[in-house]
């Protein structure tokens, strides 16, 4: 038999009424149902899915050089370059090997490194301080000739350049 003070606490728990614990307000319009993952329509936008990044194309509207990479082992690949990208995203984006770019054309790494083939005689952009002082830590040695290829955007003026690529880049 219960104690009388436990058998108490029991009846006084299953007698509370329930409109005390769930109390819904009087007078205010229903909400509409809207769980918090519904999905928005495209565009609108709300939650849901977002679109894709857009990147421009680099290859539509804009002046091209021809740009020649000279391996190593003298083999060269030939790949039209679109302005305003950079003799090194050219490279990238055509699957030339030879240039790692690890610091993704920020000056910073120097594995973009190209030596400048003196007969292609192209004009090139001047080489500012950063650029002068990451050649100094490049794999292979610098020259005269050399220059970061991430740091020479393309210009129609550059139709020809042939850069040599060196023979290891880390
Ligand atoms: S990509 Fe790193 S210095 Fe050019």
């Amino acid at each position: 038999m219960p104690t009388p003070g436990r058998a108490a606490v029991r009846e006084d728990a299953s007698s509370a009424p329930l409109a005390a614990v769930f109390t819904v307000p009087t007078g205010a319009a229903p909400r509409a149902f809207r769980p918090s993952c519904a999905r928005a329509p495209r565009g609108s936008g709300g939650h849901g899915p977002r679109a894709a990044a857009t990147t421009p194309p680099s290859d539509e509207g804009n002046a091209m050089a021809k740009i020649t990479y000279k391996h190593p082992d003298g083999t060269a690949t030939v790949v039209d370059v679109h302005a305003p990208d950079t003799v090194m995203r050219g490279a990238k984006l055509n699957g030339v090997d030879g240039i790692e770019a690890q610091c993704g054309g920020a000056a910073q790494c120097g594995t973009c490194h190209v030596y400048v083939d003196p007969a292609g005689a192209v004009p090139l952009p001047a080489m500012d301080e950063v650029e002068d002082d990451v050649l100094y830590t490049t794999a292979s040695p610098r020259t005269a000739r050399s220059r970061l290829s991430c740091q020479l955007p393309v210009t129609e003026e550059m139709d020809g350049l042939v850069v040599h690529l060196p023979e290891r880049q880390t």
